[in-house]
């Protein structure tokens, strides 16, 4: 068990944001662990093909706490429980709250497909409107909405996913206002057509490692990185969330532990199987 334990904090320590626990919680069919099925599988093309998920990454990580769960005791410990633990200890120690989240999920039988995921996943441009909608429809609070944003403290955004914020001008530019000294430092790391986009990143916040409240000061200062970063400032449904979030950091991790419980428990399988390998389907 030790060194489960230290794998789980070795997975969280080396990639303190885990892949998005954005990918878990906005996985297609809630956390059944779908996301972490290879993209081919005999016929099967899986969500994790869907240009949504682009910078998801270390799922292979999981299949290997994963084989020594089952080496310990098998069939015992679904896939989805080991992500959610997983995402929880990554959350724990980058210095974010300690969060109980009940276990006992099942794992998928199938893995949606990319079109699924494709429908499903919000794309980088997503602004507060189809947020609140996603998020509340889920049961969430705007409070809570606002709380998991608030995720976007660790990690980073390939640039990829910030050019048409840059360059297009999608959607409503006045409620996206960037900090001119920001977005010249955007655009002279994310050039509009560099071959490498997939690849080159901006930091989420200055202290990308750390889970705090200093994404929500940054994004007050006009540095948020994503639209959806930016829009909740201005939003007048999101705006003084955003302001006393950024002045109370245990406010915010008290609303977003009890998101994460809500999120992760939303449609969640009871019914299901208890996978043998987390990236393949039995
Ligand atoms: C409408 C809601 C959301 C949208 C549109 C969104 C969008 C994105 C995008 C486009 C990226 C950058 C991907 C890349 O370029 O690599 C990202 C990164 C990230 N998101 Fe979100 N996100 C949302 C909600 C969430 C939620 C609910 C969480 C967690 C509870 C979350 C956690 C993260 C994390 C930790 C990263 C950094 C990943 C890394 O460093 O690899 N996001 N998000």
């Amino acid at each position: 068990m030790w060194l489960l334990v230290s794998t789980l904090r070795h997975i969280a320590i080396a990639e303190a944001k885990l892949y998005k626990a954005q990918a878990l919680t906005l996985s297609t069919n809630g956390c059944d662990a779908s996301i972490l099925v290879d993209p081919i599988e005999g016929n099967v093309s899986s969500e994790m093909a869907s240009i949504r998920n682009f910078g998801i990454r270390k799922r292979e990580l999981i299949s290997i706490v994963k084989s020594m769960v089952e080496a310990a005791c098998p069939q015992q410990v679904s896939c989805a429980d080991i992500l959610i633990l997983a995402a929880r200890e990554a959350v724990a120690m980058s210095g974010g709250p300690h969060i109980e989240v009940p276990l006992g999920r099942k794992d998928s039988f199938t893995a949606p497909s990319y079109q699924q995921a494709d429908a499903w996943i919000p794309p980088a441009t997503t602004g507060v409107e189809d947020m609140l909608h996603i998020f509340t429809s889920k049961g969430m609070t705007i409070q809570e909405s606002v709380a998991l944003i608030g995720a976007h403290t660790l990690g980073v955004t390939h640039c990829a996913s910030i050019l048409n914020r840059l360059y297009k001008a999608e959607g409503d530019k006045a409620h996206q206002e960037m900090e001119p000294g920001y977005e010249a430092f955007l655009m002279l790391n994310c050039p509009e057509w560099s071959l490498t986009s997939n690849i080159s990143f901006v930091l989420n916040d200055p202290t990308a490692l750390i889970f705090d409240n200093l994404y929500y000061k940054n994004a007050m200062g006009g540095r948020g990185v994503l639209r959806i970063d930016a829009e909740m400032v201005s939003d007048p449904r999101t705006a003084q969330i955003v302001k006393h979030f950024a002045s109370d950091r245990d406010d915010f991790f008290c609303a977003f532990s009890s998101a994460f419980v809500k999120l992760s428990t939303s449609g969640s399988l009871n019914q299901g199987v208890i996978r043998k390998r987390c990236n393949v389907l039995d």
